[in-house]
């Protein structure tokens, strides 16, 4: 939630900071604002409501010079979308400028404290305590801004990353984390200057330079023009070595490629993206899995007596479909838990317990919390995660990236079978160690796991004309999506991708569940998206469909390759290739993706930045 950039150094900042705060849009895209120091050291701060280009628009008349700056992309926590609520905010003095990603939990104290000492508010905001609190800090105890923002960061309770600007001081940026993430690029300029970049994440610096400091939490930095590197002190007043990361991201990855949206760039990057998560992990002549997270902690896992999987959204549905092969393959009991709710429970965790996080970005506030909670009461943390070096994957003790690529769009697509895949590789890594299949089964689906990715290509070339019917759809309010067994979270994944991006009413049951309550709802205006693979449970399924049907439903299925029978109870068809049941998620979300995309495009949805959503999710 929130993106934040910043730059010092001897480029003109402003173009660099909007380049950024496009690259960061997928954060949150509800307002957004820039401030910079110009060479008569004045600051100054524009803000507008909307996305990054209104912003644009309306800096193009005004002055944006100087070396230095800080910028903005916002999602809503406190006070609705508007400029006096966009970041940058301003200290009652207007000597300093601020830019916050989190939520400050005792702004109300903070504020009133502040009001006692003549300090007066304009925003609705958290982030507007904060920069008044730390100018108070600074000016009682008449003390350098690095000083003041530890100081005043003692007091606040609460999640944030942080970037200030201080108008005295054109040669300084100062920055601040807990609980949000901060990255801060070193780059050498033309002259062989050091200069600084500030990120929510390694998106909008990769362009100019590929080393990086992850700041970690509760740590404060100080970038100088004068320094080679940032100087950082932690809460507890002592001084941390800054370590340097080399990123491993290329701009390619972060662009379109010719395709109108992200979404359908990472739809079509399947194929590949699991390419690449497979690789290096099947050992194709051993028929073997080596996941080095599993290797170096083999007896925990032999000796595991339940698996807790922790996730939100997207990563939910998947860590479902986890749970199905893990019990399968590995015959350890696993509960998959909405992070939200584990975290504020009183959860039951044995010091055997592995406890996994899957998240895309590794960012996840309640996805975060539920594991420090588990850590806590002794719990094994293994982590799935797409971002490398997120604060999820840092905070487990173990895990493995999915290794997708960066993804933009909001909705989750190319993420969420990495996902599934790498908790499919997990469950074979762990059933080899207990001996749980037969060499024959786990050769059998060793290889059937690397033909996937070929099976994707297929199915995404023979469900090219979803676009052409997707227009009949765009009329609906409401869709029922339905599965068994291992498709019933494909079910679900299918409804959340529908609502999010086209806002039609969605649901998704277990498909024998219908008859216990939606059923209701279904007349000749219902479209029932049934996942019907010619696998498991195929027979019921079409007595399932059968029921829609004398109810009038419009039925849409998902079919194996040459089905008859369920092709002709079907309004429309979706083809998939034949494959075995656990691995039918994995063919059959792609038309369920394709679906949502065109039938949100169709109704000329925003479907790389939905309405009230944000990518990563840093706030609970
Ligand atoms: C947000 C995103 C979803 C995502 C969820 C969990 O709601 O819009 O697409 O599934 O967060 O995110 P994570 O990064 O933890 O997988």
């Amino acid at each position: 939630m929130c993106g934040i950039v910043g730059y010092i150094g001897e480029q003109q900042a402003y173009p660099i900071l909007i380049k950024g705060l496009h690259r960061l849009e997928y954060r949150g895209y509800d307002s957004a604002g820039v401030s910079m120091i110009t060479s008569q050291q004045a600051l100054n701060v524009y803000k507008a409501t909307g996305k990054v280009s209104a912003l644009e628009e309306k800096c193009s008349a005004e002055d944006t010079t100087g070396t230095i700056g800080i910028a903005h992309t916002r999602w809503a926590t406190h006070g609705e979308p508007n400029t006096v609520n966009a970041h940058p905010h301003r200290s009652q003095s207007g000597n300093l400028s601020l830019v916050h990603n989190g939520i400050i939990e005792n702004y109300k104290t903070l504020r009133a404290m502040l009001e006692k000492e003549g300090y007066t508010f304009h925003s609705d905001t958290d982030t507007e305590v904060l920069v008044q609190l730390i100018e108070y800090t600074q000016k009682s105890n008449k003390c350098d801004l690095f000083t003041a923002v530890q100081r005043a960061l003692k007091n606040v309770v609460g999640a944030y990353a942080i970037a200030i600007l201080e108008r005295e001081y054109p040669d300084r940026i100062v920055c601040a984390r807990k609980g949000s993430p901060l990255v801060i690029g070193v780059g050498t300029d033309a002259h062989g200057k050091k200069e600084f970049y500030i990120g929510s994440d390694a998106t909008p610096i990769i362009e100019y330079t590929n080393q990086v400091i992850y700041l970690k939490d509760e740590e404060i930095a100080l970038m100088t023009r004068q320094s080679d590197l940032p100087e950082i002190i932690n809460l507890a007043n002592v001084h941390q070595t800054p370590e340097m990361h080399t990123l491993r991201l290329s701009l390619d990855e972060l662009e379109k490629g010719g395709y109108p949206h992200f979404m359908l760039k990472e739809i079509w990057e399947q194929p590949n993206a699991l390419r690449t998560c497979i690789r290096g992990r099947i050992h194709v002549q051993a028929k073997d899995v080596l996941l080095s997270g599993i290797v170096d902690h083999k007896e925990r896992f032999l000796n595991a007596r339940r698996i807790i999987i922790c996730a939100c959204g997207t990563s939910w549905h998947s860590a479902l479909i986890g749970k199905y092969f893990i019990e399968e393959a590995a015959h350890i009991p696993v509960e998959v838990e909405y992070a939200s709710e584990f975290r504020y429970r009183n959860p039951v965790i044995y010091p055997d317990d592995i406890v996994i996080a899957v998240s895309q970005s590794g960012e996840t506030a309640d996805t975060l919390a539920a594991i420090q909670l588990a850590e806590q009461k002794g719990a094994f943390l293994y982590g799935i995660c797409n971002v490398i070096g997120s604060s999820i994957a840092r905070a487990t003790h173990s895990g493995t990236y999915i290794h997708v690529g960066p993804e933009i769009g909001v909705a989750s697509t190319k993420a969420f079978t990495g996902q599934v895949v790498t908790l499919c590789l997990l469950g074979l890594a762990i059933a080899k160690v207990k001996r749980t299949l037969s060499d024959e089964m786990f050769h059998t689906l060793v290889d059937e796991l690397q033909t996937i990715p070929d099976k994707i290509q297929w199915t995404l070339e023979h469900n090219k004309d979803i676009d052409k019917f997707a227009q009949m759809f765009t009329y609906c309010r409401n869709f029922l999506f339905l599965g068994r067994g291992y498709n019933y979270p494909v079910a679900l994944e299918g409804a959340l991708k529908l609502k999010e991006i086209s806002y039609i009413h969605a649901e998704g049951y277990p498909a024998a569940e219908m008859k216990h309550g939606p059923i209701a709802l279904v007349d000749e205006e219902m479209p029932c998206v049934f996942i019907a693979p010619k696998r498991g449970m195929y027979d019921k399924v079409v007595s399932n469909i059968q029921e829609i049907k004398s109810r009038k439903g419009k039925i849409i299925s998902v079919v194996t390759e040459g089905d008859k029978t369920v092709s002709d109870m079907s309004d429309y068809t979706f083809v998939i290739p034949d494959t075995r049941d656990c691995f039918v998620p994995l063919l059959a979300v792609i038309p369920l993706q394709l679906l949502s995309y065109y039938v949100a495009t169709a109704k000329g949805r925003n479907v790389d930045q939905p309405r009230n959503l944000a990518k990563s999710v840093t706030v609970e």
